[in-house]
């Protein structure tokens, strides 16, 4: 054992637990800094325009790198990966990288955040390397809304043709994620939620976040998840259900007649971090222990410098266990402009 906060039951992986005690359970892995989609709360394109210079190729992580990486990790304690980005179906040959990540590590789960653009495509390829779940972001039904929050005019129906293909090829279940902006979309929300409640999918609602530095965000912007909730339950009843497991970030609730789930993702008014048990990989190598987090540590440098596993995994413990992040619990008007990572870097 090298470290104090470290404890491990037999052979099996170690649990380790940072300064508030939470335990390393789950990988967020940026695949891509790139996205094709320019949604005005995470990649406006006055910011991300046609010079806006992307991470080079050989910046970025190999299949390789991110595998064996992933792998020290669920040593660690992960047991659950999500691909993300920006857009992770852009990052070419993905269904590769699930398959050696499916292959390395016996028994974990991989999920994918997407906006589904290019499901149609890749469905049935990333069902077929073992992807086991997605997330899919949708923020309204309404096309001319949708389409000026992406931004790229993209319509909402191929939207939905993506999901259909991914629910062909067998992934799931399906989460479909929305971003509440007050006067943008919450006019919307009621209808998305019926439609969504009669496809059989699993529907959260997302409180605007003031990730990053570059998306102008106002706590006027944004909606609170108890509004969304009195807003559906006017409408479709509501009662609360009990949490799935520690950790779980979405609130969740069931309409009265059983009829399916509606969470609520309040990282605003009703922050999560007590029980944070995730740490984000970007595209570049580099983890971060908070959605907030300034700055990372570079993973990079030591996958191509020569160390080996056990050099690599005493710097993940040190990491973990100097960890006290809590930035939504401690947000507050001094920390809006702080310096902050982006979200299309580091994948939400
Ligand atoms: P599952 O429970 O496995 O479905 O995963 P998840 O809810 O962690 O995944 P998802 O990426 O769908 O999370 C939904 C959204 O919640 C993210 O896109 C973020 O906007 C937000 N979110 C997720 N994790 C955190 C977190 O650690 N902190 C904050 N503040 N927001 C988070
Ligand atoms: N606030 C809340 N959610 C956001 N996302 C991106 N930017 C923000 C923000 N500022 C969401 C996307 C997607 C996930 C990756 O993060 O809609 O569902
Ligand atoms: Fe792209 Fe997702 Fe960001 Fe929209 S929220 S710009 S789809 S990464
Ligand atoms: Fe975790 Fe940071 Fe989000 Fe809190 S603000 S839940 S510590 S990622």
């Amino acid at each position: 054992m090298t470290s104090s906060n470290a404890s491990t039951e037999g052979n099996g992986p170690l649990t380790i637990t940072d300064r508030l005690g939470r335990p390393l359970r789950d990988l967020r892995i940026s695949v891509t800094d790139r996205c094709n989609f320019r949604c005005r709360y995470c990649m406006p394109r006055e910011v991300f325009g046609a010079d806006f210079a992307f991470l080079p190729r050989s910046e970025i992580l190999s299949f390789e790198e991110i595998t064996r990486l992933a792998r020290i990790f669920a040593d660690h304690g992960v047991q659950k990966i999500r691909l993300t980005g920006g857009e992770p179906t852009l990052r070419a040959e993905l269904p590769t990288l699930i398959q050696m990540l499916k292959e390395t590590i016996p028994g974990i789960e991989i999920a994918m955040t997407t906006n589904a653009s290019l499901l149609v495509q890749q469905a049935e390829k990333l069902a077929k390397a073992g992807l086991d779940r997605i997330t899919v972001s949708l923020d309204s039904l309404d096309d001319d809304v949708f389409r000026a929050m992406n931004d790229v005019n993209f319509p909402v129906a191929r939207v939905l043709e993506g999901i259909e293909a991914a629910q062909a090829a067998g992934i799931g279940p399906i989460k479909v994620n929305a971003v509440v902006k007050r006067g943008v979309n919450d006019h919307t929300i009621v209808p998305l939620a019926k439609f969504i409640r009669e496809r059989g999918l699993i529907l959260r609602y997302i409180e605007y976040m003031d990730v990053g530095t570059k998306n102008g965000w106002r706590m006027d912007d944004v909606v609170p998840g108890s509004e969304v909730v009195e807003m559906i339950s006017k409408e479709l009843p509501l009662e609360p259900m009990d949490a799935q497991y520690r950790g779980e970030v979405a609130k969740r609730w069931r309409y009265a007649d059983g009829s399916g789930e509606v969470g609520v993702i309040t990282s605003v008014t009703a922050p999560f971090c007590g029980d944070c048990t995730r740490a984000r990989l970007s595209a570049e190598g580099s983890i971060y222990t908070c959605l907030f987090a300034a700055a990372g540590t570079d993973f990079r440098a030591l996958l191509r410098n020569g160390s080996s596993d056990e050099e690599i995994g005493l710097v993940i413990r040190e990491m973990w266990g100097m960890r006290d992040d809590r930035y939504s619990e401690i947000r507050s008007d001094n920390t809006v402009h702080m310096p902050k990572v982006e979200m299309s870097y580091i994948g939400g």
